[in-house]
């Protein structure tokens, strides 16, 4: 693993290291320990988007393990005024350690980990989030104990969260259901890549089917960044797709409730269901933390050797 875009760039014992190391990491930190096994690297940061989580997680985290991070708008690097991607990868590689980007083509990544002599780490685009995954893994883990032989659910839009998540399940043996509006499935490519990796999928337009003894039920905004230009349609057209009292009662009963944040009462998800007891959305965005140490850690430091 030299970069990490997809999902499928993880094996089954990739994804179980990184959670292990992970689980590890956090006991330390919570003890106080120090962990600063990335003493003298640097993080450069391109974000062509806003974030608070993954940001903050990835500045924290690097300054946790004794490195240091830069944050790079791209608004801010020359990138904005027309350098090439290209030349972008190459001249970061001579400084850095290590790129996140954020991105809205998820061409870009592709460019720059193929133009990168260092590992490029997707920190978002517009057709997957592993970071966010793994910490979903990561916190279903310490909640059921397992990350297989379960029913994970996704209401919503089959979005770049979603991709990643299909991935993950079809990877670790969890079988996921993804309830969505007609025209908001998610892309044929990662349909098809899921039940490659034998995925067990079913995509339907009913959520309160779907839901039906679910283990996880995870859902993430209706608009996505990118997406702004639809809002109107969108909020007319997800009307139903919310994950509420209603769906969590026809779910198991030890049923936990999964969002990546930034959330929308009432919209998405109800008020009840996020800050209700099978609500995790907080350990989720803790766990980014944790879990992208230990990506950092595999990343960086077998890069080195
Ligand atoms: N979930 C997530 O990626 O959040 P941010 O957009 O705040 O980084
Ligand atoms: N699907 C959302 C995730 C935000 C973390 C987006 O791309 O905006």
């Amino acid at each position: 693993m030299k970069s990490l875009l997809s999902m499928t760039d993880l094996s089954l014992e990739d994804i179980y290291g990184i959670l292990d190391l992970a689980a590890e990491i956090k006991e330390k930190r919570s003890q106080g320990k120090i962990t600063d096994h990335l003493r003298n690297k640097s993080l450069g940061m391109i974000f062509e988007k806003s974030s608070t989580r993954t940001r903050v997680s990835f500045e924290v985290g690097m300054n946790d393990l004794g490195g240091h991070a830069i944050y790079l708008n791209s608004n801010d690097i020359q990138i904005g005024r027309g350098e090439t991607v290209e030349d972008t990868a190459k001249v970061l590689s001579r400084y850095l350690n290590g790129i996140i980007a954020r991105v809205y083509s998820h061409d870009t990544l592709v460019k720059l980990a193929e133009n990168a002599s260092i590992p490029v780490i997707n920190a978002l685009s517009d057709e997957e989030h592993p970071c966010q995954v793994l910490a979903d893994l990561l916190t279903i883990k310490e909640y059921k104990n397992r990350i297989s032989d379960m029913k994970f659910v996704w209401v919503g839009d089959g979005n770049n969260v979603c991709n990643s998540l299909m991935l993950a399940c079809a990877i670790v043996g969890m079988e996921i259901v993804v309830a969505c509006p007609k025209g908001y499935e998610p892309a044929e490519k990662y349909i098809q890549k899921t039940r490659e990796l034998g995925g067990v999928l079913t995509i339907t337009d009913n959520p309160l089917e779907a839901a039906k003894d679910a283990d996880v039920l995870y859902t993430d905004v209706w608009v996505s960044m990118g997406d702004e230009e639809e809002e109107a349609k969108r909020l007319k057209d997800f009307e139903g797709y919310q994950i509420n009292e209603e769906l969590i009662a026809v779910s198991k009963p030890d049923v936990i409730v999964m969002h990546c944040l930034p959330a929308h009462r009432s919209l998405e998800i109800s008020a009840g269901a996020i800050d209700g007891p099978h609500s995790v959305v907080f350990d989720q965005a803790e766990n980014r933390l944790h879990a992208q140490k230990a990506v950092l850690l595999k990343l960086m430091i077998v890069d080195e050797e």
